[in-house]
């Protein structure tokens, strides 16, 4: 190879303070590992020198604490776009410390390429091969990797030896062109194949090559339990119960389904019912209930945005590429999450909420209102243009004191006006064609805790008036009640 081999250290050296550092890799999945950690140790040292060391990063989503983690602790963090799930980073957003703005994922690729966001000084991208003519063969996450290679002065790439060669082939990378030339993407259908499977970028870009050998370390997911499970359940049946009625074709319809357990159990609830049909995906991350489901021949074809798989399953992959090489494929976040092809396609949309309201209103991501938990991802890419939109949450948080249905959502991420179906372990609302008094009654009777149905239908027959009856003075009752007393469950309404 004709790139010079560079340690990680000296791979930080070409970034300085202010620069703007664009990262591959979606997810801890394909995220570079070992550059960041020296980045983060460098800004230690800026500081310890008593000189200023503040980046701004761009990712394609969620990252890692290789990533995250360690650069928010070192105080190296600026500005972060557009999602993170790191509890220290999460931290220095809700103090103030970094400067985060959140945006929906298939958009950050495209304002970075507009200029909207300033330029890219260094990329830092995971590799699992790289050709001396600049072909980037990428590890198992994409998200903004190509349009950062693109737009960078310089490309520092961590050829990653945990990641087989044999990866190659699994990508499809393609970037749409800007407005005004910008035509249809010619994606029909999960499986087809628009682009090609490297990242094309000019060798002389490429100031070093970083040697590793490094898992992503997802965890494997804590086991189901019966909250879960029962979600799982209610989505499976309502899906069944759509089929039946004719409002699904019976070969079924691409589905997306969000991250963390309530997702993967679901999905695994998916699998294991007689009455749907095998399905194909077409979602940002493979957890890994899918890979069961690939292997069982219950899901056909998934398109993702990364492999976002537990160690223990991602060694079951890679040691079986052959088998999946024809029934997956890794796209930039740009395209896995786009919104023209979510609506073309007829996805149905899989996504958690912290909070929903008895009128359809989501909340993804600020608790009470205030504090940043991660971010919205891809529930609104997908959510705005799915043929079916579906939102999961249990019914109650911290043991039953803050209720997951509300009054009036404390922030809004997804409107009534593009939320379908709300499930928890109670049951299912379907909120289609429903004014707002009717969607209260489903909200309140088939999805709130029992607990809280008595309030939450005072809270109706207080004196709101008009198409949505609200009651402005009580519609924060529940949120201002936690922050009083720490349980929702005190709340008493007092409209005069
Ligand atoms: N108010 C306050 N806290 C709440 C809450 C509420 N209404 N609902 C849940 N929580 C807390 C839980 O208690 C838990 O806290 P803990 O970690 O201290 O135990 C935490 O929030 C996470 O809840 P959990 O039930 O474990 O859900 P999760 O891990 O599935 O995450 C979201 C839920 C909403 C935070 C997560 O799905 C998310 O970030 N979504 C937005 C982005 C998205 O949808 N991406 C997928 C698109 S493809």
């Amino acid at each position: 190879m004709s790139f010079k081999i560079i340690s990680a250290d000296e791979a930080a050296s070409y970034v300085h303070h202010d620069d703007h550092v664009g990262f591959g890799g979606f997810t801890a999945a394909g995220t570079p590992k070992a550059v960041s950690q020296a980045i983060a140790r460098k800004a230690e040292a800026e500081h310890a020198a008593g000189r200023p060391f503040r980046i701004s990063i761009y990712t394609g989503a969620s990252t890692s604490d290789n990533l995250d983690g360690v650069l928010a602790r070192a105080k190296a963090v600026k500005f972060r776009t557009p999602y993170q799930s790191c509890p220290d980073s999460r931290a220095a957003i809700n103090n103030g410390e970094i400067s985060y703005c959140d945006v929906h994922l298939s958009e950050l690729a495209q304002m970075l390429r507009y200029g909207f966001l300033g330029g890219i000084d260094v990329a830092i991208v995971e590799a699992s091969s790289v050709t001396d003519d600049g072909k980037i063969y990428l590890g198992p996450g994409v998200g903004i990797a190509p349009t950062v290679c693109a737009l960078a002065k310089k490309i520092i790439i961590e050829l990653n030896a945990h990641n087989p060669k044999e990866l190659a082939g699994f990508h499809d990378i393609y970037q749409p062109a800007d407005p005004p030339r910008r035509r249809e993407i010619p994606l029909y259908k999960p499986s087809d194949r628009i682009g090609v499977p490297y990242i094309q970028v000019e060798p002389e870009k490429i100031v070093g090559i970083v040697e590793t050998n490094l898992s992503d370390g997802v965890k494997e997911f804590a086991p189901v339990d019966e909250v879960t499970m029962k979600i799982g359940q209610n989505v499976s049946d309502f899906l069944t119960s759509q089929l039946k009625a004719g409002l699904i074709p019976p070969e079924f319809l691409p589905l997306q389904s969000g991250v963390g357990n309530i997702a993967n159990a679901v999905l695994g609830c998916l699998g294991e019912n007689p009455h749907i049909p095998p399905f194909q995906m077409y979602t940002e991350v493979v957890q890994d209930a899918v890979i069961g489901l690939i292997r069982e021949g219950r899901c056909t074809f998934a398109s993702s945005c990364s492999l976002t798989v537990s160690d223990k399953v991602m060694q079951q992959v890679y040691s079986d590429l052959d088998f999946f090489r024809d029934k997956l494929v890794l796209r930039p976040g740009e395209i896995s999450n786009n919104p023209e092809l979510v609506r073309r396609m007829g996805l149905i949309t899989i996504n958690t909420a912290l909070e929903a309201d008895i009128f359809g209103n989501v909340n993804s991501t600020h608790v009470t209102g205030t504090k940043m938990m991660n971010g919205i991802g891809g529930s609104g890419d997908f959510t705005r243009n799915a043929y079916l939109s579906i939102f999961t949450c249990p019914s109650v948080a911290k043991g039953g004191k803050i209720s997951a249905i509300v009054p009036m959502v404390s922030h809004l991420d997804h409107s009534e006006h593009s939320v379908n179906i709300i499930v928890t372990e109670w049951g299912v609302a379907d909120l289609r064609g429903k004014a707002p008094r009717e969607r209260a009654e489903l909200i309140i009777e088939n999805c709130a805790h029992p607990m809280y149905r008595p309030l939450l239908r005072e809270y109706l027959s207080l004196r709101g008036k008009g198409h949505t009856p609200h009651c402005l003075e009580a519609a924060f009752a529940f949120h201002e009640e936690f922050m009083r007393s720490g349980d929702m469950a005190q709340t008493k309404f007092s409209v005069e």
